[in-house]
């Protein structure tokens, strides 16, 4: 079960080209992305409305998507344009599209009822690639369900004991984050004055000595965490996030069911360093990446626990408050569409 009503990043704008299509499997629904010569991307359903061939399959040409199995045309609409050898275009002959918006070098999708597709919505990542924000990125398949790998962004007390190496910071477990609910999501505030820096921030930051660090994140339901986080140079006037030379990652992962069991896993690091040297970029990307790989281990290792044992709940703790609050909104949303669609299920 999931949010229908919502934005997901179906892909990155650079994985959508017009040489071939792209399927995916995105919150259980086949989808075929593919862009037109014009630079027009499009999502369809993945099942030709003919004889249900895949459309992934098929060829990207002027005007739309040639099915690879009798050579039906499908306009990026849904359409068909073109049926070889019959000059009758029957209405009928369509397949479901999808609102598709092109923003911040992703392709964000709409799977729900498309009459409540509103762009404004879409999370500002305007920071991915800007100008003065060299931005690591990468992509991460997990055998997981999206809410694991929510739990785990929404409590950094995990910080200390699964990345030692990498974004471990001592002071994390006693150092807990305000959380502020609100509609769309939960906010969490964490500052940390005079502490060691992690070695991501120690390196990212050439810091010699200790740090005032912050973080200010955002999960935006359903499913994308945006965490600017940094450091500045222990004991300046005012707020470390305000002072010239500190540090800041304007991060975002971003989150999209595969199905059930499996997740897109989407993130951007984009970074000010201090001295607008970007020649870390590099490391920095690498340390995310080391550090993703150590959550993907313990997550899925989690999820393996959890299928073997379906009927143990597990227990909570103090630090879980964030956790608990998206999960809830999260079932609350899921149960409001399917109230809203009487006498059928949800989309
Ligand atoms: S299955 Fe697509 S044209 Fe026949
Ligand atoms: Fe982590």
């Amino acid at each position: 079960m999931f949010i229908r009503n919502a934005w997901y990043v179906a892909a990155t704008a650079a994985e959508c080209v017009t040489e071939r299509p792209l399927g995916r499997t995105l919150l259980g629904e086949k989808v075929v992305l593919f862009r037109t010569p014009q630079g027009q991307a499009a999502a369809l359903e993945d099942r030709c409305c003919h004889r249900l061939a895949p459309l992934s399959l098929g060829d990207v040409e002027e005007g739309g998507l040639r099915c690879r199995y009798h050579g039906m045309k499908f306009a990026p609409s849904g359409q068909c344009v073109e049926i070889p050898g019959q000059q009758e275009l029957p209405p009928a002959m369509c397949v479901r599209s999808f609102p598709l918006v092109e923003r911040h070098g992703f392709l964000w999708i709409w799977l729900g009822d498309p009459s409540l597709a509103d762009p404004t919505q879409i999370v500002d990542c305007h920071w991915n690639g800007a100008p003065g924000w060299p931005t690591a990125s990468g992509y991460i398949h997990y055998r997981a369900n999206y809410q694991l790998i929510a739990d785990n962004l929404l409590d950094f007390s995990h910080l200390t004991f699964v990345h030692r190496t990498t974004l471990a910071n001592a002071a994390f477990p006693n150092a807990r984050p305000e959380v502020v609910p609100f509609e769309g999501g939960v906010r969490l505030y964490r500052e940390i004055l005079d502490c060691e820096p992690s070695p991501l921030h120690r390196m990212a930051g050439r810091f010699t000595g200790r740090v005032d660090f912050w973080n200010r994140q955002v999960w935006w339901l359903p499913s994308v965490f945006e965490n600017w986080a940094g450091s500045a140079i222990a004991g300046g006037d005012g707020p470390p996030h305000e002072r010239p030379g500190a540090l800041h990652f304007r991060h975002f992962s971003l989150l999209t069911p595969e199905t059930e069991a499996s997740t897109h896993y989407f993130w951007i690091h984009p970074c000010e360093f201090p001295d607008g040297d970007a020649s870390l970029i590099d490391a920095v990307g690498e340390g995310i990446r080391m550090a993703f790989d150590e959550d993907r281990w313990i997550i899925e290792a989690q999820q393996e626990v959890m299928d073997r044992s379906p009927s143990v709940k597990p227990k909570g703790l103090a630090s879980d408050v964030a956790l608990n609050r998206i999960r809830k909104m999260t079932a609350q949303r899921i149960e409001e569409e399917a109230a809203s669609t009487p006498g059928h299920p949800p989309f």
